[in-house]
């Protein structure tokens, strides 16, 4: 990533071309600055107003901080059996932390709605409930990871990876969560929650006939249904779900953070928000910590 000097005015802009902020190379600047963790308008502009001159920004030393305080962004990975509540929560920790949603399964039913051959191929097995060969979806997952939103906001990687195979090709390409969330729901509920779920077309609003009704009787009557969600088709999905599971968490078991899923979406998202307010918390210190050695060399 190059370096940005995003941390300090909210703009992102590359540490090679002309900035519309004082140059981080006046003493007098640097110092101000680096007063300065808040993000806020405010604090920004006493950081301009300071510096009367432009001087070009690109010393080692300046690149040097402006690359110890970049602020790397969160990456989180959710898993879970099939209707355990991936997708209702991702919803509602991208609202929250800003993250950007990839979900494997959103993916490949986007690629089916396209009438590829790649998506033809994808249905088949998904019908099966088996999992979509790597050559489908591995590209597919890593092509989304790539994206400028990504690597600004950071990413929520829903449904993916869920085999070794998967796993080491993200770990060939260095990509690591910070934390791997794992929703544990008893079978049972699994089966009710999947045969009962539907979705909203026009809003893409996840909703269930008796634990998460639609709002009124218009949107009611616009849901459908997945054309995995039948009952049959769950238990292959979950036969396939607990033949991965194991293989993938043997590789994250240092980031796991195991949540119970069998309560409300409220109850759940309250242990997820304390498993990733836990890890940012970490983060910042790490971060004040390297711009802190950054200032000091
Ligand atoms: P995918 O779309 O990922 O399906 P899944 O893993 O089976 O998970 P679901 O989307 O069914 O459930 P969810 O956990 O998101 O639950 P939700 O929040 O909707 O994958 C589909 C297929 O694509 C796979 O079978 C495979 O073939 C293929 N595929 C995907 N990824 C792949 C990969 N990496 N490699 C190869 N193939 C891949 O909730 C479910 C219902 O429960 C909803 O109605 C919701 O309202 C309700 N609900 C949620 N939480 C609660 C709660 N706490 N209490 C009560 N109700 C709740």
């Amino acid at each position: 990533m190059a370096a940005s000097l995003s941390y300090f005015s909210g703009v992102s802009l590359s540490a090679t071309e002309k900035p519309s902020i004082p140059s981080l190379s006046t003493s007098h600047n640097r110092r101000v600055c680096f007063s300065n963790s808040s993000r806020s308008k405010h604090k920004h502009h006493d950081c301009v107003s300071l510096s009367s001159r432009w001087k070009p920004p690109c010393t080692a030393r300046a690149i040097k901080i402006v690359a110890a305080a970049q602020k790397e962004p969160l990456k989180v990975m959710i898993a879970g059996a099939p209707a355990s509540g991936k997708g209702t929560q991702c919803e509602i920790i991208k609202n929250k932390f800003g993250l950007v949603h990839i979900s494997a399964g959103d993916l490949l039913r986007a690629e089916i709605a396209t009438g590829s051959e790649n998506g033809k191929k994808a249905k088949e097995f998904m019908e099966k409930g088996m999992l979509v060969p790597n050559e489908i979806v591995v590209m597919m997952v890593k092509e989304r990871l790539m994206k400028p939103d990504v690597e600004q906001n950071g990413w929520l990687l829903d449904g993916y990876p869920r085999s070794l195979s998967q796993a080491m090709a993200l770990e060939n390409l260095g990509i690591r969560p910070d934390i791997f969330i794992l929703l544990e729901v008893s079978d049972e509920l699994l089966v009710e929650r999947v045969v009962g779920r539907r979705l909203d077309p026009v809003t893409g609003k996840i909703y269930h006939l008796k634990y998460s009704p639609p709002e009124n009787e218009e949107i009611a009557s616009r849901l459908t249904q997945r054309f995995d969600d039948t009952e049959e088709k769950v238990k292959l999905r979950l036969k396939t779900h607990y033949q991965n599971v194991e293989s993938v968490i043997s590789l994250y078991e240092s980031v796991m953070f195991k949540v119970n899923g069998d309560v409300s979406k409220e109850e759940v998202f309250s242990e997820i928000d304390k498993g990733i307010s836990a890890i940012l918390e970490n983060k910042r210190t790490v971060d004040s910590a390297s711009m802190a050695a950054g200032v000091a060399q």
